[in-house]
Formats: C-alpha cells, sequence, structure tokens
C-alpha cells in the first residue's frame, strides 16, 4: 500500500498515534464517488492530531486551517503534479500540504505578509546560502549596541500606542540592526534568504506584540532562524520532486490565473465582521516596509467601517463572496471540487451562518452541492475578534463544478440581485426570531426589533455597497 507519508515523513509521527488509521484512509487510491464516500468516513474534529509540523511552524496566523483539511481533499480528489488553488491563502497552509505531497499548487492573497509566508514555506534553500547567512548573522551579532540613529527615524513612523511599552529604544534598535543585515543579504543577491530573513523577523515581532516586549529580540531572531533551517532541511528531504508553487499577492475577487485550468480549490475565506487583518499584522507589516493601507482596502470581511449599521457589512460581504466564489468557478475545470470551509459569525446580536449563504449561491453560479460537513474546532487553536469571540465550530462546504457560471464576477447587476434576496431571506428569518447569538450581556427586546429596520435599511444601499472600492 502507498503511504501518505514515505519512511522519512512517518518518523515525525511515531509512537501508534491516532493518525494511522486517517493517513491509511486516505492514502488510498479512489474513484470519485468512493472518494465522496471515504468523506463520511472521516472524524474531522481531528483530536489531538499533530497540526504543527516542517515549515508549518514558520509563522504564526489567525484563523489559518489546520493542515488535515487541505490534506484530505488532496489527497482524495487530486493526483500528483494536478494543480491545487487557494484564493485566500492566508500563511499557505494548503500550499504546504500540496508541495508536500507532489501537487503544484497556486496560493493567493491580498496581505503581503501572507504571501511572502507562504513563499518562504515552500521555497527549498541550500545548505551553502545557509552557512553564509549564519556567518552572516555572527557578524550583526557584533554590532547591536543601542544606536540612536536607526532609532530616531523608525520612532516617528510608528503607531504610537505600544511604543513605550513594547518597542523600547533597544528594541528598536535591534530590530533596525537585523533589518539593516537583511538589506545586505539581498544587496549580495541571496534573494531567497532575504525573504527567509523577513519571515524570521516578523515571528520575532509578533512574539514581541504577542507577549507585550519582555523579549530579547536578536537571541529569539537567531533561535528562529535556526528552527526555521532545520524546518526548512528536513522538507527538502522528503520534498523530491519540488513540485511548482506559484504565490500571488491580488484580490480573490479578481484572480490572476487561467481559466479551466485549477484540479481543485480549498480556500478558508475571511468571515465576516469577524478580524482586520491588517490591524493584527500592523507592526509586522511596517517593520517589512509593507503597504497596510492598501490592503485595507481590499480586505474582505473587515470590521473597521459601516459602525452605524453593520448588516451592510454581511451584505458587503456577500457581495465579495459571492464575487470570489464566481472566480473560482471560473478557474476550475469541469467537474473538480470546490472546497470552502467557514464557520458562523455574529452580527447585532444575530447568527450569520455563512455555509448557508455559501451554498446558496454556489446554486446559482454553476456548483452542484457534494455535501456540508460540520467540525468542532480545537477552541485554543481558532479565534476571531472580541465582537465574535472564539468560533468553535465551522463547516467545510464541498461543491463540485457542474459547468462554466453564466456570469462573470464584475457583474454588479447579478451581484447585487443575488445579495438582496439573501438579505430578504435573512431579514424573515430574524422577523421570525430575533437575538439568535447573544453571547454576555442580554440586549432588550427593543434594541432587538430594531435589527429588522437596520436589514431594511441595509437591503437599499445594497447596490452600492457590494461595489468593488478601488
Ligand atoms: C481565514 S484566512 C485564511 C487562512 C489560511 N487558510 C491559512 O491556513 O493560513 C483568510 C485570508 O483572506 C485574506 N483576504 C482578505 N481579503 C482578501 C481579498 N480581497 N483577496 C484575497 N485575500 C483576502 C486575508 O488576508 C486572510 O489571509
Amino acid at each position: 500500500m502507498k503511504m501518505l507519508y514515505d519512511t522519512k515523513q512517518m518518523a515525525l509521527f511515531e509512537g501508534g498515534n491516532p493518525e494511522y488509521e486517517y493517513k491509511e484512509l486516505i492514502n488510498k487510491r479512489h474513484n470519485f464517488p468512493d472518494a465522496v464516500e471515504m468523506l463520511s468516513k472521516i472524524d474531522y474534529d481531528f483530536k489531538d492530531f499533530t497540526t504543527q509540523y516542517l515549515t508549518h511552524t514558520f509563522h504564526s496566523y489567525p484563523a489559518r486551517f489546520i493542515p488535515q483539511i487541505p490534506l484530505t481533499f488532496i489527497k482524495l480528489f487530486t493526483e500528483e503534479q494536478e494543480i491545487v488553488l487557494d484564493p485566500f491563502c492566508g500563511c499557505g497552509t494548503t500550499l504546504v500540504e500540496s508541495f508536500l505531497n507532489n501537487r503544484k499548487s497556486i496560493g493567493n492573497d491580498f496581505n503581503p505578509l501572507a504571501t511572502l509566508i507562504s513563499k518562504v514555506k515552500t521555497t527549498l534553500i541550500e545548505d551553502t546560502q545557509f552557512r553564509y547567512f549564519n556567518r552572516k548573522l555572527a557578524v550583526m551579532k557584533r554590532y547591536l549596541d543601542l544606536d540612536y540613529r536607526r532609532v530616531n527615524e523608525k520612532i516617528n513612523n510608528l503607531p504610537n500606542r505600544k511604543i513605550s511599552a513594547i518597542f523600547s529604544k533597544t528594541v528598536i534598535s535591534k530590530l533596525e540592526a537585523i533589518r539593516e543585515t537583511l538589506l545586505e543579504v539581498k544587496e549580495e543577491g541571496y534573494d531567497e534568504l532575504f525573504d527567509f530573513g523577513r519571515v524570521a523577523l516578523s515571528s520575532t515581532i509578533w512574539s514581541l506584540v504577542e507577549n507585550d516586549g519582555g523579549i530579547d529580540v536578536d537571541d529569539l531572531f537567531v533561535k528562529k532562524v535556526k528552527s526555521m533551517e532545520k524546518e526548512l532541511s528536513k522538507t527538502a528531504k522528503i520534498v523530491e520532486k519540488n513540485p511548482e508553487v506559484r504565490v500571488i499577492c491580488g484580490d480573490a475577487r479578481k484572480l490572476e490565473v487561467q481559466s479551466d485550468s485549477i484540479d481543485l480549490v480549498v480556500t478558508s475565506p475571511p468571515y465576516v465582521n469577524a478580524l482586520d487583518y491588517y490591524r493584527v499584522h500592523m507592526y509586522n507589516m511596517l517593520w517589512l516596509g509593507m503597504d497596510f493601507d492598501l490592503f485595507r482596502k481590499h480586505e474582505i470581511g473587515g470590521h473597521s467601517h459601516f459602525i452605524t449599521n453593520r448588516f451592510r457589512l454581511l451584505s458587503e460581504y456577500l457581495g465579495d463572496m459571492l464575487r470570489s466564489m464566481i472566480e473560482m468557478n471560473r478557474v476550475l475545470k469541469k467537474d473538480k471540487l470546490c472546497v470552502i470551509v467557514v464557520g458562523n459569525s455574529s452580527v447585532e446580536y444575530e447568527l450569520i451562518e455563512s455555509h448557508i449563504f455559501f451554498e446558496e449561491m454556489g446554486d446559482k453560479i454553476g456548483f452542484t452541492p457534494i455535501k456540508t460537513i460540520f467540525r468542532n474546532i480545537d477552541k485554543t487553536k481558532k479565534y476571531t475578534s472580541a465582537d465574535v469571540g472564539k468560533i468553535d465550530e465551522e463547516y467545510i462546504v464541498v461543491m463540485r463544478k457542474e459547468k462554466n457560471s453564466d456570469v462573470v464576477a464584475n457583474d454588479d447587476d447579478f451581484v447585487s440581485e443575488v445579495v438582496r434576496n439573501q438579505m430578504i431571506r435573512f431579514r424573515e428569518q430574524i422577523k421570525n426570531v430575533q437575538g439568535t447569538s447573544i453571547r454576555g450581556r442580554k440586549p432588550t427586546r427593543e434594541r432587538l426589533l430594531k435589527n429588522i429596520d437596520k436589514i431594511s435599511e441595509a437591503i437599499e444601499t445594497i447596490p452600492k455597497d457590494t461595489k468593488i472600492k478601488r
């Protein structure tokens, strides 16, 4: 029997662990009906499975999915060298699993930090280059004294809030020394090492912010480089054929991907009203010289606008997701699968069951439903914002491309019409029962009834709210 992992990979999972049966199951070759049948035999909670291994360990990323989700569909529904696409690839979980399993892959995300991490996780680097890099870091270690020239210029560009607590002058000076070393690496022609180092730097900044300072940044950075180097060299031993990986920093509503070229789409899109990635990654992006303002403008699911009527966020989100799904349909080959992983969210105490909206959309744009799978999430692993709280369950919507969509993603009238019907249906639901997602303090009945008017108002502005902002 062919194993999911060869003997070298199996060493990662020694000791009669619960993953063995799962791996046996997904490793068998199946025709399409059998593969669909297999989907019912898997326990999607993946309780106690190893989820952090190899390059998955490179960088933290909010709301990433566990590798076993893309892995399941990659193994059951694609052959080696076929192409897997994740249009919201985040930190590249789908790409890493495709890479490890000899599938070509394309990852797209508007967040430049996400595409940098994705690229670095799937780019092998020669040992000789690491020897050069380690020599460079040893030299850097000798020049880490507080340097006010470095600090003064940087300090003016930082948002004020956390500077004094986290970004002390010593910390800023050291981070700048690391950044300068990385720039030298680039100037000396080592582009891949430059990106590799930037991910290590970003991961260091992430730990700094998460821990509210109190970290020896240069030490942490060097440790991070060493551990990433180790995981990358383990990966190199596994990935013998080095399948092609293309990473695009772009908009999922307008994919730069050829029509009818993809063998599997597997993705977890942003949730409505849940998390502003640009805010989460602001410090990292600032240090890496990335334009977080551009990303903020195009981010789907963010909630820093429409403050007075949050239901407008919902119609905007539905429009964005419909356009993205039309694009997924366009790029997929006929009969291939589109797998979308999404959890419920909440707007003004009302439950938003995104998977139901997506299923309805799929039906209108050339997809047929295969099945929707419910799964519990390990509560410690996935989070969104304080507004929504921890999301502890999610759905895997599995659809098949039956035909090309009759409409294109920039058909504003179509988008507006579908969203309008969905919002009207949603309003009817809320008329019957309100407060479907109350967490914490209970609102008054009057407050909840106001939601019906707010939804009606939001329905009026759908044509405007669902237009892509430029
Ligand atoms: C739930 S996360 C994906 C996480 C990913 N599955 C992983 O494992 O890392 C959603 C992603 O959508 C991205 N995103 C938001 N708006 C986008 C847009 N307009 N086009 C492409 N990606 C976008 C965010 O940057 C974020 O990385």
